[in-house]
């Protein structure tokens, strides 16, 4: 290991100050080398003769490099970085990247799932938890929090999101950035985290991933970038563009959003990175003629990094020596980046990220148990018909059916980072844990899901003939008082490119349950989810619905704790779960629209062959016990400009067993300069009861909250009336109205 050289006085204190003296230093290719970001792939062992190229390995020496991806090991990093600090004249340190979406060995919910428990701390556990084993192995940039708002179920990175709506998504998104950040970006046991992708990727057109993205200034500014301007108030270092073109422009190319918005209006300072070549995809959008032509749109538009695409490489030098690219926009980037290895303590000591010793501090054993406690406060429970959960120890004769009822892989889902393959527990493991002696357990498979290769980048073959294990599980099911059936979603079904037209139960799955359905209605669904599905004939015929989603390393013992009792599932859906896959792309927080409803004739909006709400709605979930909400009362009924209103209510666990309610606070601006949504969440929290137990429940309302992008392009309140409405879930709300006065 080198002894770090830079050549900055020590008396030098201020980053400004120091960004300068380095850029002054720095050459035209240098400064270039330090917007160019390398797939890096090195393996454990791998020598730096590993890179794609030996001009790549050159490029790092020569200080032409200024982060990696995918490099892989406390051993890998400290080889990539010597060769920049052994070989290069500046000796700027490498910043190395990965996608730690939800873990990085120890493997949480997927993002989608843990938005469902609604629990800020548990998700910002999760996230230090992820740094600190990221950090472990070399990797102190990360890739995530994804907080494009998702209202598409056939998209199949809404796994990775928050949901349907912004002022959730961005709560999750803050307390993610906290997570995996903490507060100080130099503590060597946190990373950089990178808010992705600006803007709009995911209203991709019809659910299908990197298509076209169609949507107003409006939608723009009140859905899509809220939870980008929580983050970067949350000082997020980086954000990642995203691939598709929005309404004409491809966002990786668009000056609005990157330079007027981000960098011009919201002050951020941190750096722009590009998604996986998106500079250079600007090319196949029909955007750019070549690599520099993209190079010079994207550097004008504000992007400062490129991922892989080598575009920056193969025209800025000519772009700046052209004088089609000012070299100051240039600096700006460069200052940008250096700004955040700054911040991070990278030039005090370049290695500081590469510490063998983090890895022997780390007890996996107590991430597990965080991954249990957030999976456990991730279900959701939909359905629960004659109180059938949580099981009685009566019940001696259980069934654990389905194909992926003992998967041990799906569970850890897509963007799965170093979650080893099949390392998480099943609900068949769980369930046996779980049980006491004298309890019966059988398990039939029944069929197959996701057959072949199963990986990140191929297609996945779906079972949709074999059915030769259907008898077995007929069996088994006939001889139980209950089946606990686990159907749903193979791992990569959801993720990156995996849109479907079809969201209901893939292969043989419909079939096998019917079957079963014959011979024994007591079935409890637990569903490995991704994303919402059409689960509208279990709903109708089951008595029990468990929303698992795809939960992670301890999936197995989180739902095991749900279904017998040990946990009271307090999750609640952060996406609307449709009555079929034609309402795509559907979400709560939906305009009134000219024809609300006039049911005695066709000409509303609505449809003619289904009910136009959800199924279950965002918000919903049930829980063991009962909540009663007394009837809300405001402090008054008007309120000025700076005054503040006071909702309360008394909220009372009617149950016989404790239980936690996510009580939420949602609003409607009745009449606005723009149509605004039926209802908004505006605020919730979690409240813990035990039986019997009442508590009054407070929220403020200030005139921040009623804020919008209005038709005058600002955020600002409107006079005149305003509804409010508290409940459990966005559909079963009290309502009362006040008005503002301005
Ligand atoms: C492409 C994805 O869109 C992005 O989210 C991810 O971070 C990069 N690939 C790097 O893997």
């Amino acid at each position: 290991m080198q002894a770090q050289t830079y050549p900055i006085p020590s008396s030098v204190k201020d980053v400004e100050t120091k960004i300068d003296s380095v850029l002054s230093l720095m050459t035209l290719e240098e400064k270039i080398g330090q917007l160019v970001l390398y797939n890096g792939s090195w393996d454990l062992t791998g020598p730096a003769s590993n890179l794609d190229t030996k001009q790549k390995e050159e490029n790092i020496k020569n200080g032409r490099v200024g982060a990696m991806l995918n490099v892989l090991s406390v051993e890998a990093t400290t080889e990539a970085q010597n060769l920049v600090m052994e070989n290069s004249r500046l000796k700027i340190p490498l910043l190395f990247g990965y996608d730690v979406i939800h873990g990085y060995k120890t493997i949480f919910p997927v993002p989608l799932g843990e938005t469902a428990s609604w629990d800020l701390e548990a998700m910002e556990e999760a996230a230090r938890i992820a740094a600190l084993e990221s950090v472990a192995h070399g990797v102190n940039w990360t890739f995530s929090p994804m907080i494009d708002i998702s209202r598409d179920a056939r998209w199949g990175r809404i796994m990775e999101g928050s949901g349907e709506d912004p002022y959730l998504t961005a709560l999750v998104g803050v307390a993610k950035i906290k997570g995996y950040q903490g507060t100080d970006l130099s503590n060597p046991l946190t990373i950089a985290a990178t808010a992705k992708h600006f803007a709009g990727y995911g209203f991709a057109e019809a659910g299908r991933d990197y298509n076209t993205v169609h949507i107003g200034e409006n939608e723009l500014h009140n859905t899509i970038l809220p939870p980008f301007k929580a983050a970067v108030e949350a000082g997020v270092a980086s954000i990642m563009n995203s691939f598709n073109d929005l309404d004409g422009i491809p966002a990786t190319g668009h000056k609005v959003l990157q330079r007027d918005i981000l960098k011009e209006e919201w002050k951020w300072d941190g750096f722009i990175v590009s998604d996986w070549a998106s500079i250079t995809e600007m090319i196949y959008h029909g955007f750019a003629e070549d690599k520099t032509h993209a190079a010079e749109i994207a550097m004008k538009a504000g992007s400062d990094m490129d991922m892989e695409g080598g575009s920056y490489e193969e025209g800025m030098k000519k772009l700046v020596e052209k004088g089609k690219i000012d070299e100051k926009m240039l600096d700006d980037s460069v200052k940008r980046v250096l700004r955040i290895k700054f911040k991070m303590g990278l030039f005090d000591d370049p290695f500081r990220y590469s510490n063998p010793g983090v890895l022997k501090t780390i007890s996996f054993e107590d991430h597990l148990k965080t991954a249990r406690d957030i999976g456990k406060k991730s279900i959701v429970l939909l359905k629960n018909k004659g109180n059938l959960l949580p099981l009685r120890p009566s019940v001696k004769n259980i069934a654990v059916i389905g194909p992926l009822a003992d998967d041990k892989d799906t569970p850890i889902g897509n963007w799965r980072a170093q979650g080893e393959a099949n390392s998480a527990v099943s609900v068949l493991e769980g369930i046996k844990r779980a049980v006491g002696g004298g309890i019966n357990v059988s398990y039939a498979k029944g069929a197959a899901l996701g057959v072949g290769e199963r990986s990140f980048l191929m297609p996945l073959e779906i079972n949709k003939t074999d059915r030769s294990g259907f008898a077995e599980a007929i069996a088994v099911a006939k001889k139980a008082e209950v089946v606990v059936m686990v159907l749903g979603e193979d791992a990569f079904q959801s993720g990156e490119g995996r849109s479907q037209v079809e969201i209901d139960f893939a292969g043989v799955q419909q079939e096998l349950l019917e079957e079963i359905y014959k011979v024994n209605k007591n079935i409890i669904l637990v569903l490995i989810n991704g994303r919402p599905m059409d689960i509208s004939w279990s709903a109708q015929n089951l008595p029990g619905i468990l929303v698992a989603w795809q939960l992670g390393s301890e999936s197995g013992n989180a739902i095991a704790d749900v279904l017998f009792g040990n946990y009271n599932p307090s999750g609640k859906l952060p996406v609307s779960f449709p009555r079929s896959v034609g309402q795509e792309p559907l979400y709560y927080n939906q305009k009134n629209t000219g024809r609300p409803s006039n049911p005695e004739h066709v000409t509303f909006s609505g449809y003619t062959d289904s009910e136009k709400d959800a199924l279950y709605p965002f918000g919903f979930g049930l829980s063991y016990t009962t909540f009663d909400y007394s009837e809300p009362q405001l402090s008054a009924l008007e309120m000025n400009a700076g005054e503040e209103l006071e909702l309360s209510f008394t909220l009372r666990n009617t149950g016989k067993v404790k239980g936690k309610e996510v009580v939420q606070l949602y609003l409607r601006d009745v009449v606005s300069s723009a149509t605004r949504p039926m209802k908004e969440l505006k605020g919730f929290q979690l409240v813990e009861l035990n039986p019997g137990e009442a508590k009054t429940i407070k929220f403020i309302i200030d005139e921040k909250m009623l804020q919008f992008y209005s038709a005058n392009r600002v955020w600002e309140s409107e006079s005149g009336e305003f509804e409010i409405m508290v409940g459990g879930n966005s559909r079963d709300l009290q309502k009362l109205s006040f008005r503002l006065n301005k």
